[in-house]
């Protein structure tokens, strides 16, 4: 059967940050599947003029549009599609804005598959940092009721949105999609399909990762460690070795115990971290002059997806009784800089005169 006869697989990309849109072209590029792509704010400009992208992986293209653009997740609902993969890339942060949540932004999509086709499988692809991510799916739409495959994407990608629909592509994009329950056969043909999909040869890298897993869980050691160290002083990764005490504190006093906890856990979890990567990243990542996402996100007022990166293996810890005392120290101290974004923020306010929250 030819691509153009058999009948196109539909996919979905909901968040066009510089990576989702990069994510979208990629789907897109060898033709195998109809791409739609969510984007509030630059929906006139793409709708008129498409994307511009400068890309490493496929250098300059003037004016890409995908084959469907919505403004919300709503008005795609409503456009009688069924979306055979439903891939997330915004950030994850459960505590922030109620209509931001990841169960919230799915919840209009799930549904109308839902509607036009019980009996089709859904597959809600997290592109997305961090661990137990896939629960709050769960929590939210049973996966027997809307027939659902949970996917995981992890991305190795450098990419900015520098202007309306302009984006700008300086790292590889790499995605390894796999199944988070890795028992799930029907999920795990899913993520290989994906993988072959989203794989351009000479262009990009998709690949199956048959222990998502073990991945989150590596990938966890630095940012768990790194990222939330520098998110909380606001100094590159650099800085960081080389302005503490005797140069050594930040390594051993904070980095590496943090670390030796995150590999504690994973272990608690039947899930042997690769304890030469703590090695690696204290010996190498010093070297790289580098600001972590989250730091950024800090300076610019912008929310922390610190449920997800500290939130979440601190509550499987307390479950599996494992000592965290660093990461616990981390998370406290994180936790106040998110409420004083969010106070920034106005999405929660205190009250000076009785000295509480308002609630
Ligand atoms: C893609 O990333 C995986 C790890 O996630 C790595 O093993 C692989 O070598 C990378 N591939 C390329 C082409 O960079
Ligand atoms: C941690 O930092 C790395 C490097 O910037 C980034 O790839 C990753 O997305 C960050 N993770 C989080 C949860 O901020």
């Amino acid at each position: 059967m030819s691509k153009s006869a058999e009948q196109k697989i539909n996919a979905i990309v909901i968040g066009a940050g510089g990576v989702g849109v990069v994510t979208a072209y990629s789907l897109y590029h060898n033709g195998v599947a109809e791409v739609s792509l969510v984007t509030r704010s630059d929906y006139d400009h793409v709708v008129e003029f498409g994307y511009k992208l400068e890309s490493c992986d496929y250098g300059q293209i003037d004016s890409w549009k995908p084959h469907n653009v919505y403004k919300t997740v709503e008005d795609a609902s409503a456009a009688e599609k069924f979306f055979d993969y439903i891939i997330v890339t915004t950030k994850n942060i459960p505590d922030g804005p109620k209509d931001s949540t990841v169960h919230a932004i799915l919840k209009p999509v799930i549904e109308s598959n839902h509607e036009l086709d019980p009996k089709k499988l859904t597959n809600v692809v997290l592109v997305q940092n961090g661990i137990d991510i896939e629960k709050e799916v769960l929590e939210h739409f049973e996966k027997s009721t809307y027939n659902l495959c949970l996917l995981s994407g992890v991305q190795l990608i450098a990419s900015t949105k520098v202007g309306p629909g302009h984006v700008v592509q300086k790292g590889k994009d790499n995605v390894s999609f796999g199944s988070f329950d890795k028992t799930d056969e029907v999920a795990v043909e899913q993520a290989k399909k994906l993988a072959s999909i989203y794989h351009n040869e000479g262009h990009n890298t998709g690949a199956f990762d048959d222990n998502v897993r073990r991945t989150r869980w590596n990938k966890l050691l630095y940012n768990a460690a790194i990222n939330t160290t520098t998110a909380l002083v606001g100094l590159d990764v650099s800085r960081c070795f080389e302005f503490a005490s005797k140069k050594e504190s930040t390594e051993f006093g904070i980095f590496r115990p943090a670390m030796q906890e995150i590999a504690a856990i994973a272990a608690s979890e039947n899930i042997a971290i690769d304890e030469d990567l703590i090695e690696f990243f204290n010996e190498e990542v010093r070297n790289i002059m580098y600001k972590p996402s989250m730091c950024v996100d800090v300076e610019n007022g912008r929310l922390m997806e610190l449920e997800i990166l500290l939130g979440n293996p601190i509550r499987t810890a307390k479950a599996n009784g494992v000592q965290t005392p660093t990461l616990c120290l981390l998370y406290n101290l994180l936790i106040l800089v998110q409420n004083k974004l969010k106070e920034q923020k106005k999405l929660i306010e205190f009250n000076e005169e009785t000295l509480k929250l308002v609630v």
